[in-house]
């Protein structure tokens, strides 16, 4: 699996080097002074190349729950910024990653998700064994043709509380280290022993980045949100190298619109400050964990194209609370709110990604205190971007 080189060396029409450093001085002050991206960084087809081979390649980025895939020959499909990929449980029980994508000529494996025995590409009935090993190729007797070099291309995965995290040529280090003080944070959660109960998947006419940058401020909820979760207050909990996550304190949590009542049952075990707290940890590079008394959500953005994303909203809760009788109605609330607020969120989304590409250059005021999370995004994420060549 390959990524485009994004060697940063395009050159803007007005003369000024894209990726020069100098241009981003800017964003890289205190969060008192700097300011904010400037609008290429969400419109420029160089940019967003040099994102999915320097951050996305280079990442680990969260895919879905271990649990999605609980028995051995069970698959899914799923979409990263680096294509579709299938996670596959193996008859020895692990979970791996590969490129979704046929040794032959290319042809996707795989949709959606299932169970098999073996994987046979719909093209010409290539086979791959559970462990991706290429077990047939019908009719090829091709001089020299050893099967054993044609197996599935494997990806490096991880799993960090029930979470799978995969790359191209990920970090050393891996979820366990980069998010243990977050870990720790939310241990009486068990994340690690929930389910996964639901899965969306929409197109969004705007940056992926737009969508992570509005996912980790609470201020523009009293403007946005005005008509469904109205303002929301957020101080800073915990910062680690690859992650920084906001606690919102509210009594009865941030699972459902005002006025309805959160049904679904308080985390067994949970701590007295976990209660009444609601976390909102940005994973870098595109997801947002959320986690409230009763249940975990995630939301990931991922490029998709000049201009867009996808965002994934997943959903996850004990297993107790999942094997409940009236689960659905119990669930019901949480999505109605999810919902509200995902469309308020899409509609200034995809207006500011129209208003930058039609007007450009305007994107690069202050922040606000509440936006700490916005500067440190955007100064990771510079790290990587602006970083030598190696
Ligand atoms: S492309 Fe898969 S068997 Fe030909
Ligand atoms: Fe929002």
């Amino acid at each position: 699996m390959s990524v485009p080189n994004g060697t940063p060396n395009r050159t803007m029409a007005d003369g000024a080097v894209l990726f020069d450093p100098a241009r981003f001085a800017p964003v890289r002050g205190p969060l008192g002074r700097a300011r904010g991206l400037p609008a290429d960084c969400y419109t420029d087809p160089a940019f967003r190349a040099a994102e999915l081979h320097r951050v996305f390649a280079a990442s680990w980025n969260l895919v879905g729950r271990a649990d999605e895939v609980p028995s051995p020959g069970d698959y899914r499909a799923v979409h990263t910024a680096f294509g579709s990929i299938l996670l596959l449980r193996g008859e020895d029980g692990a979970v791996r990653a590969f490129a979704n994508t046929c040794r032959h000529r290319g042809t996707r494996l795989a949709e959606g998700a299932g169970n098999v025995a073996s994987l046979v590409c719909p093209h010409h009935g290539w086979t791959y064994g559970l462990d991706g090993r290429l077990t047939a190729a019908p009719g090829i007797a091709a001089r020299g043709f050893t099967p054993r070099d044609y197996g599935l291309t494997a990806l490096p995965i991880a799993i960090w509380q029930g979470f799978l995290f995969v790359g191209i040529e990920p970090s050393a280090e891996g979820p366990e280290a980069a998010f243990q003080d977050l870990a720790t944070l939310l241990a009486s959660h068990r994340l690690d022993e929930m389910v996964c109960v639901h899965r969306v998947e929409r197109r969004v006419a705007c940056d992926w980045k737009i969508a992570l940058e509005n996912g980790v401020e609470d201020y523009h909820t009293a403007t946005v949100h005005a008509g469904s979760i109205g303002l929301q207050r957020h101080r800073l909990a915990s910062l680690g190298p690859a992650y920084g996550a906001m606690v919102m304190e509210r009594a009865g949590g941030i699972g459902t619109l005002p006025g309805e009542a959160a049904g679904l049952p308080v985390i067994p075990g949970l701590s007295a400050p976990a209660r009444r707290a609601s976390y909102f940890a940005a994973l870098f590079p595109s997801t947002i964990l959320n986690c409230t008394r009763d249940s975990a959500w995630w939301l990931s953005a991922l490029p998709d194209g000049p201009g867009a994303c996808r965002i994934v909203l997943g959903a996850c809760v004990p297993a107790t609370s999942a094997a409940a009788p009236d689960f659905d109605t119990r669930i019901a609330p949480y999505l109605r709110r999810w919902n509200a607020a995902l469309e308020e969120d899409v509609a200034i989304m995809e207006s500011r990604q129209a208003n930058l590409m039609a007007n450009g250059g305007s994107a690069a005021g202050p922040f606000a205190p509440s936006e700490i999370l916005v500067h440190r995004f955007a100064n990771w994420l510079l790290d990587r971007i602006l970083a030598p060549s190696p």
